[in-house]
């Protein structure tokens, strides 16, 4: 019999699972793949940071703390630096360590909390960047077999908020480490609104590789919540795409809208749809839309699962009323 353990995650639920194992080396990993224990349910878990246990767990948790990250050459003709982190890094501390080594690319995904074996699961982006745009080749073992397998970039099949480790292979490999190619060369990617707006009224043109994060990190903080300050899975929903007849039909009726055109139709800003349904700053139980926000769930203080689901549920089915868009889950629920 395995005892309870308690799982920690950034939301702060009070979960737990039948056992729970710390991964830190290949040697203890591939003992695990060839014990068979993954056979049953299981749950490969990084930093928490996109996870909502709402339920007891009737499984193992592994959770992946392998360390190490180093550089594995330079291409002779771009000059890119190929970097491998494994997966147990925490994201934030290898995107400032790359910043510091002169190995750009990543500093607009600064302050995401959460671990790099986690980035490529569901491609993890903001303020105009995606780890899919630097990601190389992520390096996996598969479960079943404890076969080592590459893959490509191509191969992971990104897209927004999604890889093919969320689907269709979800459960079937577990990522070890992520080889990233990131340019010699600081070309500061400046076309989020926002950041832009921000480095402007610091009186900053060229910001330095440093300035930019710290500007990055500064507007994240502004508009969420610190996981030590208060329990959240950052944006708890993905931001929905309509077809543009749904778009233009909304944009008559609401004009200020925020959307994006994509290709397929627009995609919808969900802290909008939210906060226009009246849900930024309310609560239901112990658990809250943010009020800085509305993407955004947050723990009051000793939130169980229920609530975070009743809350999600009425949030949803008022957004789905009033627009006639249907939110998706970005975090994953357990
Ligand atoms: N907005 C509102 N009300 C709100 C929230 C947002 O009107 O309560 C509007 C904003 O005014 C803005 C637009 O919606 O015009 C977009 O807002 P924001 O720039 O804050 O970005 P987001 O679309 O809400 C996404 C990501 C975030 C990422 C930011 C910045 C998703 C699901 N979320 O949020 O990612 O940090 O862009 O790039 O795509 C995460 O995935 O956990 C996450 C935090």
């Amino acid at each position: 019999m395995f005892s309870k353990m308690e799982i920690y995650t950034t939301f702060g639920l009070p979960a737990s699972a039948d056992s729970y194992l710390v991964i830190n080396d290949e040697i203890q990993l591939r003992k695990l793949l060839s014990s068979g224990q993954l056979s049953d349910s299981f749950f490969i878990l990084g930093g928490g940071s996109n996870v909502v246990f709402t339920k007891h767990f009737p499984g193992t948790i592994v959770h992946l703390d392998n360390k190490g990250i180093r550089l594995l050459g330079v291409d002779s003709t771009s000059g890119d630096y190929l970097v491998e982190a494994a997966a147990g890094e925490v994201w934030d501390d290898f995107v400032h360590y790359c910043i510091s080594n002169g190995w750009y690319g990543l500093e607009n995904l600064v302050a995401i909390p959460g671990t790099v074996g986690a980035a490529p699961v569901q491609n993890v982006g903001a303020y105009g960047k995606e780890a899919k745009d630097s990601i190389f080749r992520v390096r996996t073992f598969e479960i079943s077999t404890g076969h080592e397998r590459i893959f490509t970039n191509e191969e992971c099949q990104f897209a927004y908020r999604n890889s093919v480790f969320k689907e269709p292979l979800k459960n079937r490999y577990i990522i070890w480490s992520v080889v990233f190619r990131l340019s010699s060369v600081f070309r500061p990617d400046l076309h989020y609104k926002a950041l832009s707006e921000a480095l402007y009224s610091a009186g900053i043109e060229q910001p330095s590789p440093q300035q930019m994060a710290d500007a990055i990190s500064k507007i994240r903080w502004g508009k969420l919540p610190r996981p030590e300050e208060m329990g959240s899975a950052g944006s708890f929903f993905k931001n929905p795409v309509v077809p543009v007849d749904h778009y233009l039909k909304l944009k008559a009726s609401y004009p200020d809208m925020v959307a994006y055109p994509v290709p397929g139709g627009y995609k919808l800003a969900a802290g909008w749809l939210i906060e226009h349904a009246g849900w930024k700053g309310r609560a239901m139980g112990r658990c809250g839309v943010y009020e800085k926000q509305a993407l955004v769930l947050v723990n009051l203080g000793g939130c169980s699962g229920d609530e975070v689901l009743a809350l999600a549920e009425a949030v949803t089915a008022d957004v789905r009323a009033q627009f006639g868009v249907s939110l998706e889950k970005e975090a994953i629920i357990i």
